[in-house]
């Protein structure tokens, strides 16, 4: 944020004298990367080569008429009423967590939120593909091995000059060997469901049934691997960390939880949330949407200019990089009041009517906006507030929480809490 002060929320500077790269805070610069001259800009290598290598040619690291022949498909699937179908399985990951979670409380007093909403991240999207049919050591292997994957990739983004390193010493051998076994085991998965004949309301089901309008065939094996590989890439580790920073600020923000509860008081009073209820939950809703304000797990993100292009007098030849910086976007003075404030109120509906559409981009913007984004919104509503009726965080005295920039923002050496006495 200091250089958004110094240099204002556009900064343009060349990479060792050559490559021109621009980061940009300015809203209205990121519409036009991102929507209104979206054609001329492209995914980054760190996608399309670095990601796709280990992470497989899903929606997320694929570009152009694969790209859309793909979103095209899978897109329906996501739509709100097709998720609806989602709540029970979610709701049943949580109360498992949940229990696992109080039992851990019986042995420790203290925990690492950022581990335990990895985890519950994990088993919400692993179930809400494969509802059935998953054993807890192929998940464990799913899980290890998609982080280990994540690691590596980050070690490339950070350390670029090691790479050839990397190649000598093994490394890429034994990641790809990592990746193998990974797309191995969802495809043991998608072959038993294969021999199913029952009814199932999970992803797996969506993208098998999903069918390409010209030949009315659907997806190859390859291709459901890769697109089931990418939603767990895509969807663990944003949702994850999104959720630990809302137990972060709600741990400082009593007086939001209390409102949270009465929410939950009113509408649901003892039963479960259905679908339908998730609109009513409205103030649950404010607070995850503040949440992704202040710490947008996917804080930075990246393109690269396909031609010349120019842009209110800021050029922007072929070959730059760009990097829409959302954290800074969303703590900009001008566009949000007292912008380092946690305060979900801003989000209520009749506020937010005259935003500037590119103000609030937690999940992206334009035709490439995260397709998961209704499926996100469920799963942290679905965990805050089953959540809060059996337990709340206190912050434990520890060293200052420090967000740490990687490929999404985390807690350095993640958040540690206690059980609050008041539950
Ligand atoms: C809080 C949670 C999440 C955040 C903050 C987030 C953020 C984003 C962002 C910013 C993008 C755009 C990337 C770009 O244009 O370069 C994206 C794309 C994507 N996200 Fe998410 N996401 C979240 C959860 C999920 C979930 C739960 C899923 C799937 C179950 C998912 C699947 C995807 C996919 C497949 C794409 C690529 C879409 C495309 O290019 O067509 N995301 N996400």
């Amino acid at each position: 944020m200091e250089g958004i002060a110094e240099h204002g929320p556009t900064y343009a500077s060349y990479l060792g004298g050559a490559e021109r790269i621009i980061y940009t805070a300015d809203p209205e610069l990121i519409q036009y990367i991102l929507q209104k001259n979206q054609k001329n800009f492209g995914k980054s290598r760190l996608q399309t080569k670095v990601l796709s290598r280990f992470a497989g040619k899903g929606l997320l690291t694929v570009e152009g008429d694969y790209w859309r022949q793909q979103r095209r498909l899978i897109q329906p699937g996501f739509h709100k009423e097709k998720l609806s179908g989602l709540v029970d399985i979610m709701l049943s990951v949580i109360d498992s967590q949940l229990d696992l979670l109080e039992a851990k409380f019986e042995k420790q007093s203290v925990i690492n939120i950022s581990e335990e909403m990895m985890e519950m991240a994990f088993q919400i999207v692993a179930k809400s593909l494969f509802s059935t049919h998953t054993e807890a050591q192929d998940l464990k292997d799913l899980s290890d091995n998609i982080t280990d994957i994540q690691r590596f990739v980050i070690k490339q983004v950070r350390q670029p000059f090691k790479i050839p390193w990397y190649y000598l010493s093994g490394q890429f051998r034994q990641a790809d060997q990592t990746a193998t076994h990974t797309r191995k085991i969802l495809q043991d998965f998608i072959d038993l469901r294969r021999q199913e004949t029952g009814e199932y309301h999970d992803l797996l089901d969506m993208l098998l049934s999903a069918r390409y309008e010209d030949t009315g065939k659907g997806m190859t094996d390859t291709q459901l691997v890769d697109e089931s590989l990418i939603f767990f890439s895509a969807g663990h580790e944003t949702s994850a960390n999104a959720l630990a920073w809302t137990w972060y600020l709600l741990a400082q923000h009593p007086e939001v939880i209390h409102k949270i509860k009465e929410e939950i008081t009113e509408v649901l009073a003892d039963r479960p949330p259905s679908f339908m209820d998730l609109r009513r939950l409205s103030y649950t809703m404010q607070v995850v949407q503040e949440s992704l304000r202040l710490y947008p797990p996917a804080w930075i993100m990246d393109r690269i200019a396909l031609a010349d292009d120019e842009f209110k007098g800021l050029k922007i030849p072929k070959g730059t990089m760009i990097f829409p910086f959302i954290y800074g976007v969303h703590r900009l003075p001008d566009y949000w009041k007292n912008p380092d404030d946690f305060n979900p109120d801003r989000f209520e509906k009749n506020l937010t009517k005259d935003r500037s559409a590119f103000s609030y981009l937690p999940f992206g913007g334009g035709p490439r906006m995260c397709i998961g984004v209704n499926f996100a919104y469920m799963e942290m509503q679905l965990v805050i507030v089953q959540t809060l009726r059996r337990m709340s965080f206190e912050l434990v005295d520890q060293e200052a929480v420090i967000p740490q920039p990687l490929i999404t923002l985390r807690a350095a050496g993640g958040i540690k809490m206690k059980k609050a006495n008041k539950a």
